[in-house]
């Protein structure tokens, strides 16, 4: 097992600040967001407002990746490429920001819903919201990382959904990705131990069908589900603390077209 970083506390104050960004960029996101947009509308918006910031967003050619955000539409369970794609009513689309700034990454998600939420966009929305949450509070010093992806799986399915099992959570810092995996699904008591001064994410994708996905084999990064079925994902940067968790990339304020969900008719 690769060897987990413990950042120092000059690391993590740095953290604080990129985490922040993404939170506060993925935030202003939502107060944009509408139908009638494309996915490229919501790329130029997230690439302008981390350069305000003296920030640069991480996806930019990382690996490759052409544009400055993730868009994933629908079907589309990570990686969507932003494009021409209008955004219609009935759509979710989950908005990945990922934010370097002072040598650190930040990286945060979150699953809108264009116009009025279907009941099945709000299922699944709501269920991937959940899961993360239900994460989130497995996290304190000595817990495993299978408690988390255990939590989250056991929560998921008895809610008929599926958890992707071919993209994880991940060690974040310096680097965009890092030791640990953080796996979705899987056994309590199993898995690396919990310390203090860890830095990684959460982020379940949640399917109202079945955990498959391919990727699209002509641009290799979108992924979708095999069956069609719609997915969600939100994602937190989190640190672990002597007493639990300090989620470092927490909202300024809540999101709207999301955490309003009972109101929203935009
Ligand atoms: N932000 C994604 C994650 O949560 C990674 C995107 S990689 C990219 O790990 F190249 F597609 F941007
Ligand atoms: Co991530
Ligand atoms: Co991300």
């Amino acid at each position: 097992m690769a060897v987990v970083d413990i950042k120092s506390p000059k690391e993590i104050e740095a953290m604080r600040v990129s985490c922040l960004m993404a939170a506060e960029t993925l935030t202003l996101v939502g107060e944009h967001i509408r139908a009638g947009m494309t996915t490229d509308d919501i790329n130029t918006f997230v690439h302008d407002d981390t350069l305000k910031r003296g920030a640069y967003p991480s996806p930019l050619n990382y690996k490759g990746f052409p544009k400055s955000v993730c868009t994933s539409v629908n079907d589309i369970v990570c990686h969507g490429i932003p494009g021409a794609q209008v955004l219609k009513d009935g759509d979710i689309v989950n908005v990945d920001v990922t934010t370097f700034f002072g040598g650190f990454h930040g990286d945060t998600s979150a699953t809108f819903y264009i116009g009025r939420p279907t009941p099945e966009t709000r299922h699944v929305t709501e269920v991937a919201r959940k899961a993360l949450e239900i994460g989130i509070a497995e996290v304190r010093e000595g817990a495993r990382l299978g408690d988390i992806g255990a939590a989250i799986q056991e929560y998921a399915e008895a809610e008929g959904c599926s958890v992707v099992r071919d993209f994880v959570g991940h060690g974040i810092g310096r680097k965009f990705h890092e030791p640990p995996q953080v796996k979705h699904y899987g056994k309590r008591g199993q898995g690396e131990r919990l310390k203090a001064g860890m830095i990684f994410t959460i982020e379940p994708m949640v399917n109202l069908g079945s955990f498959e996905v391919r990727v699209d084999p002509k641009d290799k990064w979108t992924v979708y589900t095999v069956d069609g079925s719609l997915s969600a994902q939100f994602e937190h940067t989190i640190l672990v603390t002597r007493t639990g968790v300090e989620v470092l990339t927490k909202r300024p304020r809540p999101l709207r077209a999301s955490e309003n969900v009972a109101t929203i008719f935009v």
